[in-house]
């Protein structure tokens, strides 16, 4: 593993959707100046980091992770002029900024592309997995066929309009595929430590990046890709030694290996980590069970030899809103856990404040269902919730119309509100090292039906038992310790019984343990 930057050991990530943030210049769409001018919001909710969704230049048709400019900001979100200065102004608030890293595809209106589909041989003929003949196609997955000049198919990486980067094959087969050290693939690479020096240049701190286990391509056990970052890492580590590295891989052993601080947990996949959030019973709603999140979770950290450097988000850009299933107190437990897991947590901007994800809007940039959950900030209680200036039939994506919409003006403003909760639980997370990203964690109770999630937390000497409890009932759990001060409640106190803590209906605590008992 690689040495961790020290902030990431402490950090605790706001996700902006620069799109739906804020808006200052009266298009309806959020602007970098618009982040810039609440970055004193997210500094106040204890946030330490930002991960800003992809911001360059694009034709939007997924987003802006469809790129068709790795070194442009998108002139809808401002300059590059602009970017510094909200790196600048970040740091001048001691935030760490990462920027969305898209190194498996462009868009298909990336000038490289539009140079490989010329039937002349040139710089970019191998940037993309072409295939030699039109009438072949890559196997394995979709492509584009014929829109060019050149006689092939271009394999896709997500969406039709997203060809795919040559990173070469771990085994090629066919004439066309090139090896990962082909002239092609490192041409790739190349050209993709390029786009990172320009922008940790210009002073952002680092990466998320999206689909990072896929560029290898032949390669279902990922050893490929694990030693395509690896090289990528080693790259950072001569020239950028503190640049960081999160991944959208969710195979934690496999991206760690290669060189990652950390890998987000996915809600697809195997993690069961909707049993939690996102289904018709999640745990944190009252009535389900976390027992196979716990043992999933378990296994994986295991493989990550109790590195636990999982991120859990909230929420992101590609789920439904947290909102939609889990309201009211149940919303700070489930925080409560968020916050007090290993790994760095990641808050989805209005997930704070409890946004709901907005029913029946039309897609826009290749949203589809994910659109309800990228409508703007709710601010305050002004125009378009102080979002943007714009006539409201103006806003990119709608908001929510609901005339309860929670704003962040009125939580901020009420203590008993879910984004002052949240601000208590980060104040706790900040300063205790056993909360932090790399505390060890050991589960005491796996939230089977009838039990409550609890687990103990461990570093530095220091021992935290958090006990969650979001059924209506009383539920108990082993008392792995002597209590020797609470560091967070929320609700009724919970209360040793023999050898058990017993847990009111709807609390949460973190206990500061002293020896075992
Ligand atoms: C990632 C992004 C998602 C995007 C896809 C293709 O999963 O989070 O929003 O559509 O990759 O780049």
């Amino acid at each position: 593993m690689p040495r961790m930057p020290q902030w990431l050991e402490t950090a605790v990530f706001y996700e902006i959707y620069p799109q739906s943030f804020q808006d200052t210049d009266g298009d309806g769409v959020g602007d970098l100046q618009g982040i810039i001018r609440r970055l004193d919001y997210v500094k106040d909710l204890g946030c330490t980091a930002l991960w800003l969704n992809p911001c360059f230049a694009s034709p939007f048709l997924d987003a802006g992770y469809d790129v068709s400019d790795y070194l442009q900001i998108a002139p809808r979100y401002g300059t590059n002029g602009d970017a510094k200065r909200l790196f600048e102004e970040a740091h001048r608030r001691g935030l760490r900024v990462l920027l969305d890293l898209v190194p498996g595809h462009t868009s298909w209106e990336h000038p490289w592309f539009k140079a490989s589909m010329q039937a002349e041989k040139n710089e970019y003929t191998d940037r993309y997995i072409w295939t030699d003949c039109i009438w072949e196609e890559p196997a394995g997955c979709a492509s584009l066929r014929g829109i060019s000049p050149r006689d092939g198919s271009c394999a896709v990486n997500f969406f039709t309009h997203q060809p795919a980067l040559n990173y070469g094959f771990l085994h090629p087969e066919k004439p066309w595929q090139q090896p990962m050290d082909g002239p092609g693939p490192l041409a790739t690479r190349e050209a993709m430590r390029d786009v990172m020096r320009f922008w940790l240049d210009l002073g952002c701190d680092g990466f998320r990046v999206d689909m990072a286990g896929s560029l290898v391509k032949g390669d279902p056990e990922g050893k490929g890709t694990v030693a395509l970052w690896r090289d990528f890492r080693a790259f950072l580590d001569r020239e950028y030694p503190d640049a960081a590295l999160v991944s959208e891989w969710g195979e934690p052993d496999k991206s760690l290996q290669g060189g990652f601080h950390m890998d987000f947990l996915l809600p697809w996949g195997p993690t069961h980590y909707n049993d939690l959030f996102r289904c018709a019973s999640p745990f944190f709603a009252g009535k389900g069970d976390a027992s196979v999140f716990v043992e999933k979770y378990w296994a994986s950290y295991e493989k990550t030899e109790k590195k636990g450097l999982i991120c859990i988000p909230s929420g992101n850009h590609d789920m439904d809103r947290l909102a939609r299933f889990i309201q009211g107190d149940s919303l700070k437990i489930a925080f409560a856990f968020l916050l007090s897991m290993p790994g760095a947590p990641f808050i989805y901007y209005g997930d704070e404040i409890g946004m709901r994800y907005v029913e029946g809007l039309v897609s826009v940039e290749g949203g589809y269902g994910r659109t309800g959950s990228r409508s703007p900030m709710q601010w305050d209680e002004s125009e378009n919730a102080g979002f943007s200036s714009a006539p409201k039939e103006k806003l990119y994506i709608p908001q929510d119309p609901s005339p309860d919409r929670p704003t962040a003006a009125a939580q901020c403003g009420d203590p008993a509100s879910l984004r002052s909760e949240i601000r208590r639980q980060i104040a706790v997370r900040k300063t205790h090292p056993a909360l932090q990203s790399r505390g060890e964690i050991r589960f005491v109770s796996d939230g089977a039906p009838g039990t409550p999630l609890s687990y103990e937390r461990t570093a530095e000497g220091e021992r935290v038992l958090v006990a969650l409890n979001p059924a209506d009932e009383a539920r108990f759990c082993p008392l792995t310790g002597n209590v020797r001060k609470t560091l967070y409640q929320l609700g009724e106190a919970p209360a040793a019984e023999g050898g058990r803590l017993r847990l009111a209906p709807r609390s949460a605590a973190w206990l500061l343990l002293g020896e075992s008992q």
